[in-house]
Parts: C-alpha cells; structure tokens; sequence
C-alpha cells in the first residue's frame, strides 16, 4: 500500500479506526473523514506513529447532511490528486426516529445518502486514478430488511433496529449498482459484513436497544481487531484486485439476501438517492 491514498469515513472508532491503522501500517496515505475534531485529531496521532511522515490528513463534516457531505467531498477533490481507496464505513443507528435539516430520517442519510455523496463527490478521482476500489460496509442486519419505496424515510411505524437494517441493505443494492455503473473503467465497489463486533456502535442509540446491544456485546461479540479483517481485505489485497459488486464476510464472497440482489431495486434506489441529493442519476 506504499504511496497508496485512502480516504476513510468512521476512522475515529470501532473497526475503522483498527482498519486505518493496519493500512497505515502496511504504507497507506489515510485521509480521514471525521465529525469530530478532537477524536480525528487523537486518530491521526495514532496514525502517525504508525506511519511516520506519511502526510495523514483529516477532514471535518457531519455526514449526515447533504451540503456538509458535498462541502467535504469537493475539499478533498481538491486537496487529493490521486485517490486509491475510498472507503464508506462511517454508520450508526438511532433509537427514536429523527430528521436532518434536510427533512431525510438521521439513519437513512448518516448510513446511505453519505455513501452515495461522497462517492460521487470523489469519482473523477477515482476514476483518473484506476484501478481503485470502493469499499462500502454494510450489515448481516439487512437480513430483516426490505425496502419500500413509498416510504424510505420511515416515516411509518419507526423501528431503530430496521431503519438501521433498511441502511445496511440501501449499502448493498448501491453497491451493487455502483459496480454495474464502473464496469470497465477499473474502479471496482464492493461490500462488506464486518461479524457482530465490540466497537462503539449502538451505545448511544438510546433506550432498551443499546442496553441489549451492550449486554450482547459483552458475550457474543468479535474484536475490533478481527472485526477489521474484511475491510482491510478489501482494501488492500491483490486477490479481490478485480472483483466488483460482491458482498464479503470473513473476507470470502457471500451471498446476500434476495432483496439485496433486485437489479430493479438498486437501480430505483440509484435515480432516487440522486434525486434526493440534488444530482442527476
Ligand atoms: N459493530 C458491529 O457489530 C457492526 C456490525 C455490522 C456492521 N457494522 C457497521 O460498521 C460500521 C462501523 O461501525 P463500528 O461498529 O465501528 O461503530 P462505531 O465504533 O460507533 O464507529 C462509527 C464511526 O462512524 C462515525 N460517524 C457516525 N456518524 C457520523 C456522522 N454523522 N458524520 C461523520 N462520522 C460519523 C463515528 O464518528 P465518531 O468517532 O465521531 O463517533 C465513528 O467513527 C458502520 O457502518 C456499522 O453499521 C457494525
């Protein structure tokens, strides 16, 4: 990965965070996404140390907005001449339903509307600088879920656990779709399930999910350390140089459900998200 960029969403914590260490420390540029400018600071230090004079960079933006997303995404464009890796990672789940200024449902727009943004905000790069990958990581939660779509903002009977599972499978189809899309062009896009892991997520969700979700924590889950194999799998191996539009786990190909295989689907959810984000599909 020497002289490889890599630009990263949720590299502050969890399993991104692991995962942009070991790609530093295998020679990687990383170029953070981050909300938060103390933690994106402590993240880069870390970085730093793992890979001294490399030029580790952070950019700010609340994801879950439309304007910050696009802002942040043209800042990088700028600032990077060449970009290797994006990976979408950044995700989280809300207990109670909650809407952006945007008028978008917060699970919706922070787990879906900032993948779609961000990639298509960095695609020239992207594409100038083929072959690169798009690493999108999604859930097994998108086992429960189906998409409707007269409803995508959830405004009907809100349920945490399946307006988050609802994300994770808007991640698959969008993948899916954005490989179809890159056919031929060297830019390869696929997705991942990370396993069930000890990271930060769901702790503030509120209410009786994040209690359940810490105490299942504390018995079932896989390390962070683990729980990054896949993404940096995906990231950095030679083996998956050339594959697209899969959805791993474990760092092999698995198969996701029905629902996240409908060409029909993700190509509805393609022209919808981009009339959603102001952009022609
Ligand atoms: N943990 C699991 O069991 C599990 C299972 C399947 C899939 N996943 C997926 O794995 C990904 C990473 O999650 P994790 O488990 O590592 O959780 P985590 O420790 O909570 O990390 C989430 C990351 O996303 C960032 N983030 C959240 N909302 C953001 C926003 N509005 N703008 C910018 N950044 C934002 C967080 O920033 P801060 O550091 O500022 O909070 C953090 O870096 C998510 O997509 C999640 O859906 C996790």
């Amino acid at each position: 990965m020497h002289g490889k960029v890599v630009v990263m969403t949720g590299g502050t914590s969890g399993i991104g965070e692991v995962a942009a260490e070991r790609l530093a420390g295998v020679g990687a540029r990383l170029v953070l996404v981050a909300r938060d400018r103390a933690r994106g600071e402590a993240t880069l230090a870390r970085l730093r140390a793992r890979g001294p004079g490399v030029g580790h960079v952070a950019h700010y933006a609340d994801l879950s907005l439309i304007a910050d997303t696009k802002r942040v995404a043209a800042e990088i464009a700028a600032a990077e001449p060449r970009i290797d890796v994006l990976i979408n990672n950044a995700g989280a789940m809300f207990g109670r339903r909650r809407v952006t200024a945007d008028g978008l449902e917060l699970t919706f727009a922070t787990n879906h509307m900032s993948y779609f943004l961000l990639t298509h905000g960095l695609r020239e790069r992207l594409l100038a600088s083929a072959p690169a990958r798009v690493v999108n990581t999604s859930s097994a939660a998108h086992r429960r879920a189906g998409l409707d779509f007269e409803d995508l903002q959830s405004t009907r009977d809100y349920r945490g656990f399946m307006a988050y599972s609802r994300s994770k499978l808007c991640n698959i189809l969008y993948t899916r779709e954005l490989a179809r899309r890159s056919a031929g062009t060297g830019v390869t896009a696929n997705c991942l399930h990370p396993g069930f892991v000890a990271t930060r997520f769901g702790d503030a969700s509120g209410g009786l999910f994040s209690y359940v979700v810490r105490a299942s924590k504390k018995v079932f889950a896989i390390s962070s350390d683990k729980g990054a194999e896949t993404l940096v799998y995906l990231a950095s191996s030679p083996e998956v140089a050339t594959i697209s539009g899969g959805y791993f786990y474990q760092c092999q190909l698995a198969t996701p459900t029905r629902a996240a295989q409908d060409y029909a689907a993700a190509r509805r959810l393609w022209a919808e998200t981009a009339r959603l984000a102001g952009l022609s599909g």
